[in-house]
């Protein structure tokens, strides 16, 4: 216990820490992607209401919820802690002759933070407002024949919980009562100062994961020359491109084109 401590509070220690929860949250940026890519369906919201439902009630998912909420700050103070100490560390003089790694390698820390605040305020628009805040409810009507037939109206009647479905009598329709989250989404993205920051975020996220993906395979030892070609096409063109372009289509697409 004494050897796993002194470990994680050595150096090669932190940045193993740092290299794990920074792959974890990684894998929560997929995740996330996938599931707000139903955002983007013409459905009036109901695959991405349900799909809410889903992630905020199944058990199993809301206490790995948990260990992302821990990681974020767990990663962010660290991240904090390791830059501080590399400054004390550093010679006088050292910024000078540092010139030759790239300007977003060696602003991590800002980059870094500057994702946590947008996190803060991501979670106090979205997370909070769908846990405490009064968001409205929408009864669809899917067609049993026809699932993509789907009309919806606001819901003014009371349910227990997030959701509630029935089919009609006559086994022609399927209704869904659900907390409409995709209606919170879109009414934010109409604001054009809230898309611009998410816009700008995404390109910090950009920076923040082309180096970071390849430092955390770099800290947990996984620096081979066979292995350097794929860890650095995953980190620049799927973490660095793909994945932050992809965040960024769904402010712009509410925007611009949802009315
Ligand atoms: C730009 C497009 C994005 C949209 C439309 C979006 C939308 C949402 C929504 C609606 C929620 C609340 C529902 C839920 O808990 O699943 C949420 C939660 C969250 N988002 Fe995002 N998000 C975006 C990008 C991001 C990015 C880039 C990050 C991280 C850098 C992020 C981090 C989070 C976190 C940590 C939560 C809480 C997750 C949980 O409770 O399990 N989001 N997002």
């Amino acid at each position: 216990m004494a050897k796993f401590s002194a470990f994680f509070s050595s150096s090669i220690g932190k940045k193993l820490l740092m290299a794990l929860t920074g792959l974890f949250l990684c894998s929560f940026l997929v995740i996330h992607l996938t599931g707000n890519l139903q955002l983007l369906k013409h459905d009036g919201g109901l695959a991405f209401n349900t799909y809410a439902v889903f992630m905020t009630t199944n058990p199993l998912i809301k206490t790995v919820s948990w260990g992302l909420y821990l990681s974020i700050l767990f990663h962010a103070f660290l991240g904090l802690w390791l830059a501080y100490q590399n400054k004390m560390a550093r010679p006088v003089g050292y910024a000078k002759h540092s010139g030759n790694a790239p300007w977003y390698s060696r602003s991590m820390a800002i980059l870094g933070t500057l994702l946590l605040l947008f996190i803060v305020g991501h979670m106090a628009d979205f997370w909070f407002e769908y846990k405490f805040g009064k968001v409205p409810y929408t009864e669809y009507h899917i067609l049993v024949t026809n699932p993509d037939a789907v009309s919806s109206k606001p819901y003014t009647g009371h349910i227990e919980g997030k959701m509630a479905e029935y089919t009609t009598a006559d086994n022609q329709t399927r209704v869904v009562v659900v907390k409409d989250l995709y209606v919170e989404v879109a009414e934010s993205f109409r604001e054009w100062w809230l898309v611009a920051l998410y816009v700008l975020a995404m390109g910090v996220l950009a920076f923040h994961l082309i180096h970071g993906f390849k430092s955390a395979f770099q800290s947990m030892g996984l620096n081979h020359p066979k292995y350097n070609g794929i860890i650095r096409f995953i980190g620049i063109g799927v973490f660095g491109i793909a994945i932050p372009i992809a965040f960024a289509i769904m402010p712009l697409y509410f925007f611009f084109f949802h009315n």
